[in-house]
C-alpha cells in the first residue's frame, strides 16, 4: 500500500525538497499548515505535489499537536517529518504521541529553544559556549558577569532562527539597544508561533563557522557532509554562503563531528535529520552553537546532492517511515552558494549580472528594480542567490567568487 507521510510546514525552501523527494518515492505527502498561509504562498506547482492538506493554528501549539493527531489517525499517516525549525517540538510530540519514529518527546523542546538546549550541553559535556540567561539587560550582564563571561558577548533571543536578533556586544553601553532587539519579535510571521523573549548571553567563540548535515537512524547517527559557512563579521551575524564539503584538516573535521554527535546525542535525536551549527576556534577546537532537528535551509540539501549524490531529503523521508536509507555517497565534489545582498537599505536600482554556464547549478533574484530592501543584518534580508559546482571546494569557492564580482547592485538611498 503507498505510504503517506505529513509535512510540517512545506512552504520552505526544504519543504519543495521533501516533496519532490516523496512524488520521486512514491510515498504520498500531507501537508500541515494554516488556510492563510496555503492560499497566499503556495504555488501551484507544490500544490500538485500534494495529497491532502491539515489545517491547523501553530499559534497554538497543544491545539495543533490535538488536530494533527486526529488528522493522521484519520489518514493513516505513516510519517512525519518538520520542514520548518520553528515546527520541530510539534514533529518531535506528534510521531511520539502515534508511536511513529521520531526523537525523544522529552528533550524536544531543547531542540528549539536556546535556554534548555544550553543546559542539555552543559548537562551531557557538549563542548558549546557557556551560556546565560534573563528577562532583562541588567540581569543578563550580572549574570554574564558571574560566569566569568566578558566582552565581546553575543546577545540572542532564546527562540528565534535565520540570525534575527543575535548581536555580538562588544561594550555594556551597546547591552540594552542588542536586548531590545533580541526580545523585539515576539511571535514567528505567518503562522503567530509565540516566542520566548528570554534573552541569551554567550560567550563569543572568535573563529571559523561550520555546519554539519546528519541523518540519524534509530539513534544511529550517520554524518552526510560539513559544510563551511560565510557570514557577516560586523555586530550582526547574517549567513552570506555555503560551501560543501568544508575544507578542513582530517584532525579537526574528526572533532567536529565528534562534537557533533554529542550534541544530537544530548539532544535525544533518534529518527529524522539534524543540522548542526559549530565554531571552530584558531586552536582547532569545535564550539557548538546550535543543533535544529531539520533539514537544512538555504538549499544546503542542494549542495549535498552536487558534492556528494546523496539525497538527504529522500533520507529523511525512508527514516521517518522507519526504513533505512542509503547514505553512501557516489561521488567526491563540491558545490557552494552565495547570497546576494545589497551594500545598504534603499530603493534598488540595479541588480545584474547573473552567472551563466555548465558550471552554475542555480541563480535567482528575490528583489527586482523599484523593491525596498533592507540592509544585510540578518538572513532575511537577501536580494538573491547563486549556486556553483566545482571539482573541489578550492574551485567551487573560486567559482562563487568570480560570479560574485561580476554581479551589480545599486540602491538609492
Ligand atoms: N557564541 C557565539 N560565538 C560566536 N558567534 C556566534 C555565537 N552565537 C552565535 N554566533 C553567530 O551568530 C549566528 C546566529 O546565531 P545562532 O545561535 O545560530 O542563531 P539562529 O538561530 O538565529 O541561527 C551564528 O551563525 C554565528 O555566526
Ligand atoms: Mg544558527
Amino acid at each position: 500500500m503507498t505510504k503517506k507521510i505529513l509535512l510540517l510546514e512545506a512552504w520552505v525552501a526544504a519543504g519543495e525538497d521533501l516533496l519532490r523527494a516523496a512524488a520521486a518515492l512514491g510515498v504520498e505527502a500531507y501537508v500541515a499548515t494554516h488556510e492563510d498561509v496555503y492560499a497566499t504562498h503556495y504555488r501551484p506547482d507544490l500544490k500538485e505535489m500534494i495529497s491532502g492538506v491539515a489545517f491547523t493554528d501553530f499559534g497554538d501549539p497543544a491545539a495543533a499537536l490535538d488536530d494533527l493527531t486526529a488528522f493522521c489517525r484519520a489518514n493513516g499517516v505513516d510519517g512525519v517529518v518538520a520542514c520548518w525549525e520553528f515546527l520541530s517540538p510539534v514533529a518531535t510530540l506528534l510521531a511520539a504521541r502515534l508511536g511513529l519514529p521520531g526523537h525523544d518527546p522529552v528533550r524536544a523542546a531543547a531542540c528549539r529553544n536556546k535556554r534548555l538546549m544550553a543546559e542539555m550541553f552543559a548537562a551531557h559535556d557538549v563542548p558549546a559556549p557557556r551560556t546565560v540567561t534573563a528577562a532583562d539587560h541588567h540581569t543578563l550582564a550580572r549574570r554574564a558577569e558571574a560566569a566569568g563571561i566578558g566582552f565581546p558577548l553575543v546577545v540572542k533571543p532564546v527562540e528565534n532562527a535565520a540570525s534575527i536578533g543575535v548581536t555580538v556586544v562588544s561594550s555594556a553601553e551597546d547591552l540594552p539597544a542588542a536586548a531590545r532587539l533580541a526580545a523585539s519579535e515576539t511571535h514567528k510571521p505567518s503562522h503567530g508561533i509565540p516566542l520566548d523573549t528570554t534573552l541569551l548571553g554567550q560567550e563569543y567563540v572568535d573563529g571559523d563557522e561550520f555546519s554539519v548535515e546528519t541523518v540519524l537512524t534509530r539513534g544511529e547517527v550517520h554524518h552526510l557532509a560539513v559544510t563551511e559557512k560565510f557570514t557577516t563579521r560586523d555586530t550582526s551575524r547574517a549567513e552570506t554562503g555555503h560551501t560543501v564539503p568544508a575544507q578542513l584538516p582530517p584532525g579537526v573535521r574528526a572533532a567536529v563531528l565528534t562534537a557533533t554527535t554529542q550534541a544530537v546525542t544530548a539532544l535525544g535525536l533518534r529518527d529524522g535529520v539534524a543540522h548542526t551549527e559549530v565554531k571552530v576556534d584558531s586552536r582547532g577546537r569545535p564550539h557548538v552553537i546550535e543543533v535544529g532537528a531539520r533539514p537544512p535551509g538555504d538549499n544546503i540539501m542542494k549542495l549535498i546532492a552536487e558534492a556528494t549524490g546523496i539525497d538527504q531529503a529522500r533520507a529523511y523521508l525512508l527514516t521517518a517511515l522507519g526504513e533505512r536509507p542509503d547514505l553512501v555517497p557516489r561521488h567526491e565534489r563540491a558545490a557552494a552558494i552565495r547570497f546576494i545582498t545589497a551594500p545598504c537599505a534603499g530603493t534598488l536600482t540595479r541588480a545584474e549580472g547573473l552567472p551563466q554556464g555548465d558550471h552554475v547549478v542555480s541563480t535567482g533574484l528575490l528583489k527586482h528594480p523599484g523593491d525596498a530592501v533592507g540592509d544585510p543584518r540578518d538572513n532575511l534580508q537577501r536580494i538573491g542567490h547563486l549556486m556553483v559546482r566545482g571539482d573541489n571546494a578550492a574551485a567551487a569557492n573560486k567559482a562563487a567568487a568570480e560570479a560574485l564580482n561580476a554581479i551589480t547592485v545599486e540602491v538609492s538611498p
